[in-house]
């Protein structure tokens, strides 16, 4: 089957149609015609997959990684970096105007990364067997690979160095999570059941693998819950950015490329400044809280983590934040305690997982009158979208939208839409 590619929608499949049916094709660029062959075929979609590139976009290239098209980790590859970025920039767009329904939306703002490759400071590997790798595309099967052209340099032969570790284990582990500040490496070890004993010290996995490994935790799964058991050396690493040091522990979350958590910080904090008390709700390490604390009165930095709200107290002492207090109160417990205590937040940023926002909260900060301003970093365009068109019913309008590229070669978008409400 012959089809022409529209264009390239979120989630990174390229759009054609064939006998009225609207079919996905991955690894395609728009503009292109591609002969496909049909994976599934449902009432109005068809999945294919791809045959023969027959008329090539001049964006094509050759991928960089060898597992690329195999390997679940990367969408990309095949298409000029400017590419991508515009790529993403179109499907942001589009989300805003079909799920949110937002008439005049502002001109995107592009920040692409400063490097397109080797730019991510974490890793989550799986191991199965003698495989260390991700899975592979859909499906549930680890992949073995030898090096990863994400991860930062010193972190992209990591599955390699570290083979040698992991087979000294009686027990295999399941996940090998990956942490690294540039200078200093972390490794989170998930076992799937309680392993009974360490047979390797902090000195020899550092010797083994030739990497500066500051810490290594070990931990378990029981059921759903991931427990802790021990840690050889520490359990956190700090980040420098911009004029800002951030500890993190193995245990938070903390932004992922590299390259771009100072120009995240930047677009931030320059957006809440001038305001009186500022509330971030889902405040993680206290990234964007704190860098935002020099530019406001007061903040108020709320997360569920409580590892993440040890890690913000440190990090506003580090950094002699003094206005901020952190709480470690999920966002409907700190909504309600906004409105409780009366307290008159102006601004509020917003930066929740995938998932996004539900009703109670946009509903509940919405009441508070003193609020005007919302900054809402997104890694979801279609629950920002979701959520943008509940604060416009509340009288907020989209004033400024940046695509700030934090995951280079896949689908991902990482986005900064601030809100305003004139009262
Ligand atoms: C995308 S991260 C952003 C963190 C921080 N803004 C940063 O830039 O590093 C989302 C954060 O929300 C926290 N979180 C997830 N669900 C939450 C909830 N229901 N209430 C409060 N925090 C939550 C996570 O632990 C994580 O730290």
């Amino acid at each position: 089957m012959i089809v022409d590619i529209e264009k390239i929608v979120y989630g990174g499949k390229g759009l054609g149609r064939i006998d009225g049916k609207v079919v996905f094709v991955p690894f395609v660029i728009d503009g292109e015609k591609v002969e496909v062959d049909i994976k599934k075929e449902k009432k109005s979609i068809v999945e294919a997959q791809l045959k023969r590139v027959l008329e090539k976009s001049p964006f094509r290239r050759e991928p960089l990684c060898r597992y690329f098209t195999v390997c679940g980790g990367c969408d990309f590859q095949h298409i000029d970096y400017n590419h991508q970025v515009n790529i993403k920039k179109e499907n942001l767009n589009e989300s805003l105007r079909r799920i949110g329904r937002i008439e005049h939306i502002p001109d995107i703002k592009t920040v692409p990364s400063e490097k397109e490759f080797f730019y991510r400071n974490r890793a989550q590997f799986k191991i199965y067997g003698s495989n260390i790798g991700f899975y592979k595309r859909e499906s549930h099967t680890v992949i073995d690979i030898d090096s990863c052209p994400l991860l930062l340099e010193g972190l992209s032969s990591l599955p390699t160095r570290i083979r040698p570790v992991l087979s000294l284990f009686m027990l295999q582990p399941s996940e090998l999570h990956v942490f690294s500040s540039k200078d200093e490496i972390l490794l989170k070890i998930i076992f799937s059941k309680k392993p009974k004993s360490i047979p390797v010290s902090l000195k020899n996995i550092k010797k083994i693998t030739g990497l500066n490994i500051k810490g290594v935790g070990i931990y378990y799964k029981k059921g759903n819950d991931i427990n802790f058991e021990k840690v050889l050396g520490d359990k956190h690493l700090y980040y420098k950015v911009r004029d800002f040091k951030f500890r993190v522990s193995m245990d938070s979350f903390f932004q992922v490329n590299h390259y771009q958590i100072d120009k995240l910080i930047k677009i931030v904090s320059e957006s809440v400044s001038g305001s009186k008390i500022l509330a971030d709700m889902y405040c993680g390490v206290g990234t964007l809280t704190i860098p935002s604390s020099k530019k406001v009165e007061k903040v108020f930095g709320f997360e569920i983590n409580r590892f993440a709200v040890k890690d913000a107290i440190e990090n506003a002492h580090i950094n002699r934040a003094e206005n901020v207090e952190f709480f470690p109160y999920e966002t409907k417990k700190a909504v309600d305690f906004i409105v409780e205590r009366g307290i008159e937040v102006d601004t509020a940023i917003f930066d929740p997982p995938r998932t996004g926002l539900n009703k109670y909260i946009i509903e509940k900060i919405s009441s508070v009158e003193s609020l005007n301003k919302i900054v809402y970093v997104s890694c979801n365009p279609a629950t920002l979208s979701r959520d943008i068109s509940s604060f416009y019913k509340r009288g907020f309008k989209l004033k400024d939208l940046y695509m700030l590229d934090m995951f280079p070669q896949t689908y991902h978008i990482e986005s900064i839409a601030i809100l305003e409400r004139s009262l």
